[in-house]
């Protein structure tokens, strides 16, 4: 017996303003549905009355935005009659890809950085049973050579250059004027190849376009200072950050973010490694929210530009991906108390936890 009707996954959520026909094989996993969080810690740091969200998007199945994306791009191929997939990935769009392809039953091929993926992502291409290509090179170049892979064989690319992929994660804007009644007035959201802002800015042109909500957000976006083409302008031949997913010198969308800037009255701006970790941990401890490094940016983000808030602004900061994902960072940087080695007796036990 069912007591709760399921959430669908977003397809069937939101299908009248998706490109499927009766003939799209819905390929899901029940992604999308993520809770909208209010940081109370935030609101107080923050001041002003103000009131900041969370878009708890590492709550997806495979734990990124990224399934929004290929719920539909898998979705789409597979309606295409297209029996394998290819992305580049700092190792969520891989994830997300060898998931739902299985799902789908294709195949999937991923190419990733070598040494440059969290082990979380790593760990879960594998178990999904993508064939993992890590080649000795950035992101940038692992794009370039999948698109001309795509290009002279038969499959399929899922990277963000494929429409498919933009119209699902549209759906988080959905949901969140969805949840909150109207458009925030400020998007907070860590870039890097700038698929997610440029999806996002769709999805709340649809609904304003569409008179369900009567104001648009200003997009803030975020990249990590020592990866950041998008806040300087120009490509960075080796992008360095602790935030290995957006760790990208040369966006494909650029084009498209440069103009969600430009129509919403946003702004970019760049984040030490430094600012990203404080955020991070401020999430974890003050919020029991536990995001990857790239996530943490967004709050890292509007932790910077605070002065410039209005007064009684609604902020969304986009949370991408789940902390699980990256272990490593976890365990190097925070600050809780670890005693090791302790003897299994209650007294000696009770001693170290100060009674
Ligand atoms: N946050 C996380 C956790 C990501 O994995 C990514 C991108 C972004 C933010 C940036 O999103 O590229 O749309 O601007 N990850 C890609 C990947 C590149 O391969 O998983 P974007």
């Amino acid at each position: 017996m069912s007591y709760f009707k399921q959430w669908p996954g977003l397809i069937k959520a939101y299908e009248k303003w998706l490109p499927i026909t009766n003939k799209t094989p819905v390929i899901t996993l029940q992604e999308g549905g993520t809770p909208l969080l209010e940081l109370k810690y935030l609101n107080e740091l923050i001041g002003k009355n103000v009131k900041v969200f969370a878009k708890y998007d590492g709550l997806n199945p495979t734990g990124s935005f990224k399934d929004r994306g290929m719920t539909m791009a898998i979705s789409k191929a597979k309606e295409n009659g297209c029996e394998a997939v290819i992305c580049a990935s700092t190792g969520n769009t891989s994830a997300a890809a060898a998931a739902y392809a299985k799902k789908g039953g294709m195949k999937s091929f991923v190419l990733i950085p070598d040494g440059y993926v969290a082990q979380g992502k790593l760990a879960q291409a594998l178990v999904y049973g993508a064939e993992v290509l890590a080649i000795k090179g950035n992101f940038d170049r692992a794009l370039k050579i999948v698109q001309q892979l795509a290009d002279e064989f038969p499959i399929t690319l899922v990277n963000s250059v494929n429409p498919y992929r933009l119209e699902g994660q549209k759906t988080a804007a959905f949901e969140i004027i969805d949840s909150l009644g109207k458009a925030p007035d400020f998007v907070c959201i860590p870039m890097g190849n700038a698929g997610n802002i440029t999806a996002y800015w769709m999805g709340f042109n649809e609904y304003f376009n569409a008179g369900i909500s009567k104001s648009l957000p200003k997009m803030m976006g975020f990249q990590a200072e020592g990866s950041a083409p998008l806040v300087l302008g120009k490509t960075i031949d080796n992008p360095e950050t602790i935030a290995t997913a957006i760790r990208i010198g040369n966006p494909v969308n650029k084009e498209k973010a440069f103009n969600v800037r430009k129509e919403s009255g946003g702004k970019f701006t760049k984040v030490s490694d430094e600012e990203i970790i404080k955020a991070y941990k401020i999430l974890g401890k003050e919020e029991g929210i536990f995001c990857e490094p790239a996530s943490a940016s967004s709050i890292a983000g509007l932790l910077k530009m605070k002065d410039e808030i209005p007064t009684n602004s609604i902020i969304v900061c986009v949370l991408t991906g789940n902390g699980l994902k990256d272990p490593d960072c976890a365990i190097k940087n925070n600050d809780a108390l670890f005693k090791a080695g302790i003897e299994p007796d209650i007294e000696i036990v009770a001693k170290s936890m100060g009674f």
